[in-house]
């Protein structure tokens, strides 16, 4: 594979993963090591807020909310999903006790992986487009022509839709186990 491309998209995908699970190892360090492991009962919904709080990036994408800008709300889905999934897996902690849970934490490293892959196809197709953007206006194309030939770039497009076939899907089996996380436990609390 060229070392290139490995560095520019492949790395930062490894170094975010790793992060994500050394910061949520390091908190529950923390929380045990001054017994304060009651908090993170609370960053289970903390968390889950944090992440369903980033999906007002879809409300402005489907022109739901009318503001915002898209770009930055994406940023925002990014960041608070990925805190967001740290702090849920400090909840769970490493004491998997039932198996419902224990999908559902599956099921989310799943989508936060998938995620960190859409952010760097996207990235990957925005730097491609940006080269043939710049090659087109040394050609010397007008603004206009070159945003109007690259509006729908039919890699971009078609990459990102296929990744969405699995991004959304694997987003659905997670709210249907987080649902069912939650309705045993307020089953077996009553
Ligand atoms: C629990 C974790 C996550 C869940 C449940 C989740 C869910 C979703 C959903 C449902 C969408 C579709 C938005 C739409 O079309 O309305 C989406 C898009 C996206 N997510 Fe995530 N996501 C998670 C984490 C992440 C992370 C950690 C990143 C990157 C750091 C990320 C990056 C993206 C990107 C780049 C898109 C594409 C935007 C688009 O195509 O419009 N996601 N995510």
């Amino acid at each position: 594979m060229n070392r290139s491309l490995f560095v520019k998209y492949i790395l930062p995908f490894i170094e975010w993963y790793a992060l994500l699970i050394f910061t949520a190892l390091f908190i529950d360090y923390f929380l045990h090591r001054y017994q304060l492991i009651a908090v993170g009962r609370y960053l289970g919904s903390i968390g889950s807020l944090s992440i369903v709080i980033s999906f007002v990036y879809s409300l402005r994408k489907r022109s739901i909310i009318k503001t915002g800008s898209p770009k930055s709300l994406l940023v925002l889905h990014e960041y608070l999903a990925w805190i967001g999934s740290i702090m849920i897996l400090v909840h769970a902690g490493i004491h998997f006790n039932a198996i419902l849970p224990w999908l559902a934490i599956l099921m989310m490293l799943v989508a936060v992986a998938s995620g960190l892959i859409g952010k760097f196809l996207l990235k990957k197709a925005n730097d491609s487009l940006n080269e043939r953007k710049q090659r087109m206006l040394k050609e010397g194309l007008s603004i206009e022509e070159v945003e109007r030939k690259l509006f729908f770039d039919s890699i971009t497009v078609d990459l990102m839709k296929k990744w969405r076939k699995v991004h959304l899907p694997i987003t659905m089996v997670l709210g249907i186990l987080v649902l069912l996380h939650v309705l045993t436990i307020i089953m077996f609390s009553a």
